[in-house]
């Protein structure tokens, strides 16, 4: 019998059953790279500034991630908390995600525009003289250090590579959007944006 093959056949069982588990897998992960719902942007998503950008590679290279989710579920407690929950539409742009699983601090999905510069500033160059129990550091050497702004423009032809509609024009003036700025100015640039194109919609 054929089964009875198998059944004495423990490397070809191990082979076999991985073949029949990876069905399961693949029929739940393929089809998100084809439906509307995860690969299309929502209306009105517009791929990060260059200022934007340059942002989000600090928030990247302070960690802030590690700390902070930008990833809203689809639960009372949270919508209620943070606003509409997170689409993949939003997303479709980034590379690569900050969704993110731990959260130290709160999630950060919408914190665009719910406070102002000022109060970013004070926060990012000490938590605690505007939020006196938090434990989050301290960020002040981002107010010092000025952006390279050397490598802006390669970053966005490289995203373009993976289908970011950044345009020629985009690219020609990202060193100059850039210059000069600090790290501040970029990240607090950023955070405003994050989760504005939903937001409305709450
Ligand atoms: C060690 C963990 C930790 C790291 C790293 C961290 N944070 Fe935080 N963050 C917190 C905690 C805890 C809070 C809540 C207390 C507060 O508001 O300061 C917070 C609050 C915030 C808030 C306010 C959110 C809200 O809805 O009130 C913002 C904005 C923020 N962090 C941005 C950042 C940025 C940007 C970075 C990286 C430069 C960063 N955080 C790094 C722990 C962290």
């Amino acid at each position: 019998m054929k089964h009875e093959i198998i059944e004495k056949n423990i490397g070809l069982m191990i082979v076999l059953i991985l073949v029949a588990i990876s069905f399961g897998a693949l029929s739940e992960i393929v089809p998100l790279f084809f439906i509307d719902e995860t690969t299309k942007p929502v209306d009105g998503l517009k791929p990060h500034t260059a200022v934007e950008l340059e942002g989000r590679d600090i928030y990247i290279r302070e960690g802030c991630h590690v700390c902070h989710t930008q990833m809203i579920r689809p639960f009372r407690a949270e919508t209620e908390r943070y606003g509409h929950y997170s689409v993949s539409g939003e997303h479709v742009y980034e590379h690569p995600f900050l969704w993110g699983s731990k959260r130290t601090g709160p999630d950060l999905a919408r914190v665009g525009q719910r406070y102002s510069d000022d109060w970013h500033n004070a926060h990012l160059m000490n938590p605690r003289d505007v939020v006196p129990e938090s434990n989050m550091p301290g960020f002040s050497w981002l107010f010092e250090n000025t952006v390279d702004s050397s490598l802006t423009g390669k970053k966005m032809e490289a995203l373009r590579k993976v289908g970011v509609p950044y345009t020629d024009d985009d690219i020609a003036g990202a060193q100059k959007a850039v210059e000069g700025k600090t790290e501040a100015e970029v990240l607090v640039a950023y955070l405003q944006q994050l989760g504005t194109v939903l937001k409305n919609k709450r």
